[in-house]
């Protein structure tokens, strides 16, 4: 089958119409700019219906996104996007790149939830970038780039809660917009902002609450071990009704 995209983690094929595309999700795991390459097992089964479970529990609540639904186990069916270059990161509390940058230990509750853009960018290693230099660069424009901001709070906003229902606290998380290629339905409107990508323990850092264990990629990134139970563990959650 002919693909259109190839990704570290996933592969996109033609959909059975125009203006839609079928995503595959591979058990393919990279860390560190792709330096660190790996397998876990059942990761594409999980981060499909994650993602699905996301994407419909976003809809519903008034947030635009690509997803039109699951197909199997690894693939779903979205509209087709072109993706805005940025990864549009979202924290409730310091981790990561951000603990590193700034020299704060992880784990401390932020006064509000931040928003950071890095430039989707492999061979510059997907540098941070500001506002004013996106636009000049014209990854986004002025109303693009607030919208973009509007739904990323939105989404956190939606999530924290979601998660907090099932034990789980958001750290952060990741996410991708695109421009609608086609006006797959009626409400769509061609170029408007919808959430695209996928939304997974690849994409989010979540930790048990009470204890604080990593429920997330970052086993896998600093090999903590138990890396294929917790992402089993986290479709258990999202499967299961909430709790609260
Ligand atoms: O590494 P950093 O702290 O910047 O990551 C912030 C959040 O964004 C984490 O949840 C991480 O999993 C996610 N992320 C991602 N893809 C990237 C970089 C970060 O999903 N390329």
């Amino acid at each position: 089958m002919e693909k259109l995209y190839e990704g570290k983690a996933k592969v996109i094929y033609p959909g059975p119409e125009t203006g839609v595309v079928r995503v595959y999700f591979k058990d393919d795991a990279t860390a560190f700019n792709g330096q660190k390459r790996a397998q876990i097992a059942g990761k594409g089964v999980v981060n499909n219906q994650v993602s699905a479970a996301l994407f419909r529990y976003l809809e519903a609540h008034g947030i635009p996104t690509h997803f039109i639904r699951q197909l199997s186990e690894r693939e779903m069916l979205v509209k087709q996007v072109q993706i805005v270059p940025l990864e549009v990161i979202v924290r409730n509390r310091t981790a990561g790149s951000f603990s590193r940058r700034y020299g704060v230990e992880e784990g401390r509750v932020l006064p509000y939830p931040l928003v950071e853009f890095s430039y989707k960018n492999d061979a510059l290693g997907d540098p941070l970038i500001y506002d004013d230099a996106a636009l000049a660069l014209g990854l986004v424009n002025g109303s693009e780039l607030a919208r973009i901001k509007e739904l990323a709070l939105k989404v956190n906003a939606l999530l924290k809660e979601y998660f907090a229902q099932r034990n789980l606290e958001l750290i952060d998380f990741k996410l991708e917009f695109g421009r609608l290629l086609h006006s797959a339905a009626p409400t769509d409107e061609r170029g408007a902002i919808v959430l695209a990508d996928e939304i997974s323990p690849d994409t989010m850092r979540l930790w048990e609450m009470g204890t604080g264990e990593k429920m997330d990629k970052d086993r896998f990134r600093r090999d903590l071990g138990g890396v294929e139970e917790a992402y089993q563990e986290v479709l258990r959650r999202v499967q299961a009704a909430p709790s609260a």
